[in-house]
C-alpha cells in the first residue's frame, strides 16, 4: 500500500540490535506514527521520508569497533529533532565531537540515574532519582559543545544531554524497556516537548486511511483473499471489503483440520459483520485421503501445506473464472503481512534488512497476483484495534494463535475423521472452560493434543475402559519464540478434566504439559 498517506513518521534508525522494533512500538504507544529504517540508508533517503523526528536506536557494538556503524553529522544538522539511545547516544557524541572513552566502568542492567534538572525537556515531571536499564561498555566522558548534561550515573558521568536550540537529545540507557521506570515518559517528553509532535495517531483512526489506500491501489480490479479464520486475514479482508466492496471475493478452504465452530464463525459471523462475498471450498476428503497412513510430523506438515496450495489454486481458478472479466480481471491477492514481517533486525551485521513477502508459496504461473497488504504498517495489537473498529467479531479479533496445519499436528499418530472428531470435542471443552474462567487473554494459547496411539486403563461406572489420553498445553509467551507453561488454577483444570472424561467417551485420562519452551516446542508436532 502507499505509505505516503501515513505522512511524517518518527523514523527509528536501526543500529542493528533488537531494540529498533520495540522503540517503534513505544512511539506508537505514545500515539505517534513510527517507521524503522536501517542505518545503512543515506541521510537523503531518510530526509526524503519527511520525518517529524528521528530516533537513533541502540546497537551491539562499541563506536570504536571495526566496522561499527557511523552516524552522518549531516543528519544532525537537518533541523529535524533527534533522540539518541544507548549506541545512538554515543554515535551522536562521536558525530558532534564529544568524547566516548573506555573507562572500564561499563554498566549492565538496572542502574540508578541522577537527573540534575527535573524541569528539562526530557525529564520534566519526573523524579531526580530513577532506575534505568543500561547496557554499555564505553562511556561518554565529555559532552559535545552546546549540549547540556542533565543526568549521570556512577559509571556514566554524561548519561543524558539536551540541546533545545538544535533540538538534539540523548540518553545512555534504554528508555524503551520497561525496566527503565520512566522510560516511556522520557520518550513522550521528547516527542511532545522536544519535537513538538501532535500525538494523535491511533490505530482506530488510521482505519479510514488504510481503507482509502487500498481503494487507490486496487482501482476497478477484482481482489482475492484466502480467509483462514485467523485475525490477520480477517482484518485484512475487512479493510479491503470496506475499500472495494463486491470487487473482493474471499475463499475459505475447509481442510477438515479446523476446530469446532471455526468454519461457521467465518461463514456466518464474519460474513454478517462485513458483508464479504465468501466461497467455502470443502477440501475435507482431499486432506483425509492425502493424510491416510501418515504419522511422521514433518511429512504431515508437508502434505498439509501441499494440499492447501492445491485447494487454494482450484478455488482461485473458480474465482478468476466466475468473478473476473477482461475489463476487471482478478488481479490482486490480499496478504495479512504485519510490520514485524516487513522489518527484520539484521543482527550481527549491524544492518537491517527490509524483507518483503512476495507471494503465497508455489502458485503456478497462470495464477500470479499482485499483493495487497493493508496491514504492513501495523503491529499485532494494532491489527486487533483496527479489526474492532471495522466491526470484525470479537471472537475472531481475540482468537489465540492457531497453526496453519491445524488439528493435523495435534493428533499424535495418523489423522482420521474419527480422531479429529474426538480432538475437536475435547478442544472445544477446554476452550469453553478457559474462556469461562476469563483466562483467554492471560494465556498465549492452549493446544489440546490427542495421543491417538496411546491407550491406558481406566474405570468408569462399573466398567474397565481402555481409552486415549488428552494433553492440555496452556502456555504463556510474548512472541512464541520462548514460552512457559501457564499456571492455570487447579479448579479450572479440574473442571476441564471432568468434562472431557465425562463428555468424550473415547478419552479416559487428561494430562497437563508442564514443559517450558525450550526445551519443548509449543505444539507437539
Ligand atoms: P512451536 O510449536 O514451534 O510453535 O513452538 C510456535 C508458534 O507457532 C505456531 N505454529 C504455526 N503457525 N503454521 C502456523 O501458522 C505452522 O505450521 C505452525 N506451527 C506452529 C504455534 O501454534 C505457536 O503459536
Amino acid at each position: 500500500m502507499s505509505e505516503s498517506l501515513q505522512a511524517k513518521p518518527v523514523l527509528v534508525v536501526d543500529f542493528g540490535a533488537q531494540y529498533a522494533q520495540l522503540i517503534a512500538r513505544r512511539v506508537r504507544e505514545a500515539d505517534a506514527y513510527s517507521e524503522v529504517v536501517p542505518h545503512t540508508w543515506s541521510t537523503e533517503q531518510m530526509l526524503a521520508k519527511q520525518p517529524s523526528a528521528i530516533i537513533l536506536s541502540g546497537g551491539p557494538s562499541s563506536v570504536y569497533a571495526d566496522g561499527a556503524p557511523r552516524l552522518d553529522p549531516a543528519l544532525l544538522e537537518a533541523g529535524i529533532p533527534v533522540f539518541g539511545m544507548c549506541y545512538g547516544f554515543q554515535a551522536m557524541v562521536q558525530a558532534l565531537g564529544g568524547t566516548v572513552a573506555h573507562t572500564g566502568l561499563g554498566e549492565y542492567g538496572a542502574t540508578q540515574a541522577q537527573v540534575s534538572d527535573t524541569t528539562s525537556t526530557l525529564f520534566n515531571g519526573q523524579p531526580a532519582d530513577q532506575s534505568v536499564w543500561m547496557s554499555h561498555g564505553d562511556s561518554v566522558t565529555e559532552a559535545p559543545d552546546g549540549m547540556r548534561v542533565t543526568a549521570a550515573t556512577s559509571g556514566a558521568p554524561v548519561a543524558a544531554f539536551e540541546d533545545d536550540e538544535r533540538r538534539l537529545y540523548g540518553v545512555q540507557w534504554h528508555p524503551e524497556v520497561l525496566h527503565s521506570t520512566f522510560g516511556q515518559r522520557v520518550l513522550e517528553n521528547f516527542l511532545v516537548r522536544g519535537a513538538g509532535i501532535d500525538t494523535d495517531w491511533t490505530p482506530d483512526n488510521v482505519a479510514d486511511e488504510l481503507v482509502a489506500a487500498v481503494r487507490e491501489q486496487v482501482g476497478e480490479d477484482r481482489v482475492l483473499c484466502a480467509l483462514s479464520g485467523g485475525v490477520d486475514s480477517a482484518v485484512a479482508a475487512a479493510i479491503v471489503q470496506k475499500a472495494v466492496g463486491d470487487q473482493l471475493t474471499c475463499v475459505h478452504v475447509d481442510h477438515g483440520l479446523l476446530r469446532e465452530g471455526e468454519r461457521e464463525q467465518v461463514e456466518r459471523e464474519f460474513v454478517e459483520a462485513t458483508g464479504v462475498d465468501l466461497i467455502v471450498y470443502d477440501a475435507r476428503e482431499q486432506f483425509l485421503t492425502a493424510l491416510a497412513g501418515v504419522t511422521d510430523p514433518e511429512t504431515k506438515r508437508k502434505i498439509i501445506g501441499r494440499e492447501f496450495i492445491r485447494a487454494f489454486e482450484q478455488a482461485a481458478r473458480d474465482v478468476v473464472e466466475d468473478r473476473g472479466d477482461e475489463e476487471h480481471p482478478v488481479k490482486w491477492l490480499v496478504q495479512g503481512t504485519l510490520y514485524p514481517d516487513v522489518v527484520e533486525s539484521g543482527g550481527g551485521e549491524g544492518a537491517a534488512n527490509i524483507k518483503s513477502h512476495h507471494n503465497v508459496g508455489g502458485l503456478p504461473d497462470d495464477l500470479q497476483f499482485a499483493l495487497v497488504e493493508p496491514l504492513r504498517t501495523l503491529f499485532k495489537d494494532e491489527v486487533r484495534q483496527v479489526g474492532l473498529e471495522l466491526g470484525v467479531p470479537e471472537a475472531i479479533v481475540w482468537r489465540q494463535p492457531f497453526p496453519g496445519p491445524g488439528l493435523g499436528i495435534r493428533i499424535i499418530g495418523e489423522v482420521t475423521a474419527e480422531r479429529l472428531e474426538i480432538l475437536r470435542r475435547a478442544d472445544a471443552i477446554a476452550r469453553e472452560e478457559l474462556s469461562e474462567a476469563g483466562l483467554d487473554r492471560e494465556i498465549w494459547q492452549c493446544p489440546v493434543v490427542l495421543l491417538a496411539d496411546v491407550r491406558s486403563v481406566g474405570v468408569q461406572g462399573d466398567g474397565r475402559t481402555y481409552g486415549h489420553p488428552i494433553v492440555l498445553r496452556p502456555v504463556s509467551s510474548e512472541d512464541a519464540m520462548t514460552a512457559d507453561w501457564s499456571r492455570v488454577p487447579y479448579d479450572v483444570l479440574a473442571t476441564i478434566s471432568n468434562r472431557i472424561t465425562n463428555e468424550v467417551s473415547e478419552v479416559n485420562r487428561v494430562v497437563l504439559d508442564i514443559t517450558s519452551k525450550p526445551p519443548g516446542t509449543i505444539e507437539w508436532e
